[in-house]
C-alpha cells in the first residue's frame, strides 16, 4: 500500500441531499452530515464545518471527544457498538486503522474535494499490519447513499471476523422510530417507538429475508408520516442473516446494519476477504420522500423492468398440486380471453411432487402427470400469445425425494441429525459445488427443452441449524446466500432475456440484494385486498410498484375466508404488477366481463401506474386509505381511496391529494373502470352521473353497483387539492373509488 494520507474532507451532492465526510488524520471516515442539501463550500469552510461538529467532552469521560465514523471502533475510545468485531484467535480485537488512500471517482483527494454524485473509495491498513479495508460510499443520483466494507486478512494466522457493520449517524431530533415485523400471509407491518439510549437490535437468524424483516430501519422527527417530519433510513442489501440497528450511546445516535454471522461462520486466513453487503441509506422529509430515493435507484439499475409489465396469471390458487393438463389448458384460454399476457405454472409439475410431503429437488418433469412432457400446454400458451412460466424451488429438498435419498449429505445441517423439518423440506447446501451444479444442470435443461420466459422462484423455509455436513457442521449461509445469487447470476446471463420472480413464502425475500438479480417480488401468499392494501403500501417504502407482484383472485380469500367485490380486488391490484391467481372456469360471465374491463384499464394505464411517484397520504382516518401514482412531470395522476372500514364519522373527512404542480389545475374525473362501488353516495362535485349516455339518479347507485357510470368530475388548483381538499364519498366497507387527474389546458 502506498504511504499514509494526510487526510481528506468530501462533499456529495445529489438531488437535495449532501454528504460531508470527514477522512482527516490519518482517520476512518466519519460522516459530519447526511441531510438537507448544503451551499458548495470552499476548502476553508469545509474544514471550518468539521471543526464545528466535534463536540466537548464530557464530564468524567475520555479526554478527547468521541467520533463515531462509519465503522467505530474503540481505539478512537467509542465505547458503543463497535463497526468491526472478530480476533487472530484473541488478539488483535481492537485494530486501529490509518488510512492510505482517498479518492473521489477514481481521482485521488488530499485536502478537499466534492461532486454531485460519486464514489469515494477508502483504503486503510491496521497499525499492526494485519488486516486491510477498502471502504466504499457512494451517494447515487437520487439521492440514496450506500456504503460496504472489504475486509482483507493479510497476516499468517487466521481472523476469526464476527461482525462487520456500517454505521450513518442521525442528529438528536431523530426519536422516533419506524421499522418493520410481519409474518406468513401478513408481511410488511409496521411498528413504531421511541429511541432511547441503548440499542434497538432487529436480528434475522432466518438465512433469508424473512417475512418479519425489519425490512427499512427509520428514524425520525416526532410524528413523522408519508409526507412530513425529517426521516433518516437503513436497509440492509442482503438475502441471509442479517441485522438493523439503532443505538444511542451518550451524545451519539446511530443506525446501521450488516450482515449477521453466525459462530466462526467467516474466518479468513492469509489473503482471504470477506464484503459486506451494500447498507442503503436513505434521508428525506416524509417516507414518501425516502422511498422515492429507493425507487429512483432500483429503477436506475442495468436492467430496469419495462413499464409494460405483461398481465400475469398465477395457477396456484385455481388449482395448487392438482395439476390436469386438460384444465390447465383451458385456464389458459380463458385467460388469454380474458387479456392475460403471461401465463404461470406453479408448484407440482415436477418428480412425486403431487403435494408438499415429496419431490423437491427433483426438477424433472413428471411422466406420471405429464406423459408428453410440458410440451402442449407451453406451445398453447405461446400460441395465444402469452408468455410462460414455470415455478422452482432451487434451494429446497423434501427427504422423499431422489435428490435427497442420493445426496443425503448436500442437506444442510450442522450436527449429526437433520434440522428441524418445515413444510416437511430441507435445505440444499449450493456451497457444496457438486450440489450447485447439479440444480443448475436441472433447471438449464428445462430452459433448453421449453421456451421459458420467466421463473417464479421461491423458498418456502427458514434455514435452521444450517450447517456444512461435509466439513463438520460449520455455518453455511453466509456462503448459501452468496451462491444463490451467483445461480441467479450464471442463469441470467445465459438466459438474458429471463424474467425472475423472488417468492418465498409468499413476500419473505423482498431486499435490495436479491432484486440485482430478480424482476418482481411476490408480496405475499395473502390475496385478500383488504390486507393488501396495507402490505403493498408499506412494501412501495423499499420497491415501486411495477416491482410488485399484485394478483387478483377469486371473490372468497383463500388464506382469510373473507368475501370482497371484484371492483375491490381489482381496484387495490392494479397498483403493482397486476396478475390474477383465480380459476375463471368458476367465474360467472358477469365476473369474466368486469375483470377484462380491469385489464383493459390497466392496460391503457400502467404506463402511469407503473412509472410514477408513489404518494400515500397521511390522513385522520386509518380506514381510509388513499394512496396514488403522479406522472414525473406532474400532468397525470391516479389515485385511489380505499374505505377498510365503515366510516366514522360520516362522511368521511376531506379528500386531499399530494404531489402535484401547485399552479397546475387538474381535471378530477372518479373512473369504475368495472362497476361502481356497493353503497356509493357520491359528492356534488363528481356532478350528473350518466350510463350509456342517460342521465341517472345518484341516489339509484346506493342500491348496488352499476356498470358503465361515469362523471364528469371537476377542475381544482393542485394547490387547493392538497390544501384544502374535496368532499369525500360515502361508500361501503373494503370498497375503493379510482381518480384520474391530468392537468387542465
Ligand atoms: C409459496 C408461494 O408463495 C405460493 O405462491 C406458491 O408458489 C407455493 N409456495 C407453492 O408451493
Amino acid at each position: 500500500m502506498p504511504t499514509e494520507n494526510p487526510g481528506a474532507i468530501l462533499h456529495l451532492t445529489a438531488a437535495g441531499v449532501s454528504v460531508l465526510i470527514d477522512a482527516t488524520d490519518g482517520q476512518l471516515p466519519a460522516i459530519v452530515h447526511w441531510g438537507e442539501q448544503l451551499p458548495a463550500f470552499t476548502a476553508e469552510e469545509a474544514r471550518t464545518m468539521v471543526a464545528a461538529s466535534i463536540p466537548v467532552t464530557g464530564s468524567s469521560t475520555i479526554d478527547i471527544p468521541p467520533r463515531p465514523g462509519l465503522l467505530p471502533g474503540q481505539d478512537s475510545g467509542w465505547l458503543g457498538r463497535p463497526g468491526l468485531r472478530g480476533s487472530f484467535d484473541g488478539m488483535g480485537w481492537s485494530p486501529k486503522f490509518r488510512v492510505h488512500t482517498v479518492t473521489l471517482n477514481g481521482l485521488p483527494v488530499i485536502g478537499f474535494a466534492s461532486a454531485e454524485t460519486g464514489r469515494v473509495l477508502v483504503t486503510a491498513i491496521d497499525d499492526m499490519e494485519r488486516l486491510q479495508l477498502e471502504l466504499t460510499l457512494e451517494l447515487l443520483p437520487g439521492g440514496l447513499m450506500r456504503s460496504r466494507v472489504k475486509l482483507t486478512n493479510v497476516h499468517r494466522s487466521t481472523y476469526a471476523l464476527e461482525d462487520l457493520s456500517l454505521s450513518f449517524p442521525i442528529p438528536a431530533e431523530a426519536t422516533e422510530l419506524l421499522d418493520f415485523a410481519g409474518s406468513h400471509n401478513f408481511e410488511r407491518v409496521p411498528q413504531r417507538g421511541t429511541l432511547r439510549t441503548g440499542t434497538h437490535l432487529r436480528e434475522n437468524r432466518k438465512g433469508r429475508t424473512g417475512s418479519d424483516s425489519a425490512f427499512i430501519l427509520h428514524a425520525g422527527t416526532p410524528g413523522f408520516g408519508f409526507g412530513n417530519g425529517e426521516i433518516w433510513a437503513v436497509h440492509t442489501a442482503w438475502s441471509g442473516n442479517h441485522h438493523h440497528f439503532a443505538e444511542r450511546f451518550f451524545g451519539d445516535q446511530l443506525i446501521g446494519g450488516g450482515e449477521l454471522l453466525l459462530p466462526g461462520e467467516v474466518r479468513l486466513g492469509l489473503g482471504d476477504s470477506y464484503q459486506s453487503p451494500w447498507i442503503y441509506a436513505s434521508y428525506g422529509t416524509g417516507l414518501d420522500a425516502v422511498a422515492r430515493r429507493f425507487h429512483a435507484h432500483v429503477r436506475s439499475r442495468p436492467s430496469p423492468v419495462s413499464a409494460d409489465r405483461p398481465v400475469t396469471l398465477n395457477v396456484w390458487e385455481a388449482f395448487y398440486f392438482d395439476h390436469e393438463e386438460e384444465k390447465l389448458i383451458d385456464l389458459a384460454e380463458r385467460a388469454a380471453l380474458a387479456g392475460v399476457e403471461r401465463y404461470v405454472l406453479d408448484d407440482g409439475w415436477f418428480g412425486s411432487r403431487r403435494d408438499d410431503t415429496s419431490g423437491l429437488g427433483d426438477w424433472v418433469v413428471s411422466p406420471d402427470v405429464w406423459p408428453g412432457g410440458l410440451h402442449l400446454l407451453v406451445d398453447r400458451v405461446h400460441e395465444l400469445g402469452m408468455q410462460f412460466g414455470l415455478w422452482f424451488e432451487p434451494e429446497m429438498v423434501n427427504p422423499d425425494s431422489d435428490l435427497a435419498r442420493d445426496h443425503p449429505e448436500w442437506i444442510m445441517a450442522a450436527r449429526n441429525d437433520w434440522p428441524v423439518e418445515s413444510r416437511n423440506q430441507q435445505v440444499l447446501n449450493l456451497g457444496i459445488p457438486e450440489a450447485y451444479e447439479h440444480v443448475k444442470k436441472q433447471i438449464l435443461a428445462l430452459l433448453a427443452e421449453y421456451k421459458l420466459d420467466y421463473i417464479k422462484w421461491d423458498h418456502n423455509r427458514d434455514l435452521i441449524e444450517a450447517g456444512n455436513q461435509l466439513n463438520g457442521g460449520r455455518p453455511g449461509v453466509h456462503q448459501q446466500t452468496q451462491a444463490f445469487y451467483a445461480l441467479l447470476e450464471e442463469i441470467r446471463l445465459l438466459h438474458p432475456d429471463l424474467e425472475i420472480e423472488s417468492c418465498s413464502s409468499g413476500g419473505a425475500r423482498v431486499d435490495l440484494g436479491v432484486l440485482e438479480h430478480t424482476d418482481r417480488v411476490w408480496v405475499s401468499d395473502n390475496i385478500d385486498p383488504h390486507d393488501r392494501q396495507s402490505m403493498l403500501r408499506w412494501t412501495t417504502q423499499l420497491l415501486p410498484p411495477e416491482y410488485l407482484g399484485s394478483h387478483i383472485a377469486s371473490g372468497r380469500s383463500h388464506t382469510t375466508g373473507r368475501q370482497h367485490d371484484l371492483a375491490f380486488r381489482a381496484g387495490t391490484a392494479v397498483f403493482g404488477h397486476l396478475g390474477v391467481e383465480w380459476d375463471l372456469a368458476t367465474a360467472t360471465q358477469d365476473e369474466l366481463d368486469i375483470l377484462g374491463q380491469w385489464i383493459s384499464f390497466y392496460k391503457r394505464e400502467r404506463g402511469l401506474l407503473l412509472t410514477g411517484n408513489v404518494i400515500r397520504m397521511d390522513g385522520p382516518d386509518s380506514n381510509v386509505v388513499v394512496h396514488g401514482v403522479v406522472s414525473p412531470d406532474r400532468s397525470e395522476a391516479i389515485f385511489a381511496q380505499a374505505a377498510l372500514d365503515s366510516l366514522y364519522p360520516h362522511p368521511a373527512s376531506r379528500l386531499r391529494f399530494r404531489g402535484l404542480d401547485a399552479e397546475a389545475r387538474y381535471h378530477v374525473v372518479p373512473v369504475f373502470p368495472g362497476n361502481t362501488p356497493s353503497g356509493l353516495v357520491p359528492p356534488q362535485w363528481w356532478g350528473q352521473p350518466t350510463a350509456s349516455g342517460a342521465l341517472i339518479e345518484p341516489v339509484a347507485l346506493r342500491a348496488s353497483a352499476h356498470n358503465d357510470v361515469s362523471f364528469p368530475g371537476a377542475v381544482f388548483a393542485g394547490r387547493s387539492l392538497e390544501n384544502v381538499g374535496v368532499a369525500s364519498p360515502r361508500i361501503h366497507p373494503d370498497q375503493v373509488v379510482l381518480y384520474r387527474l391530468s392537468k387542465a389546458a
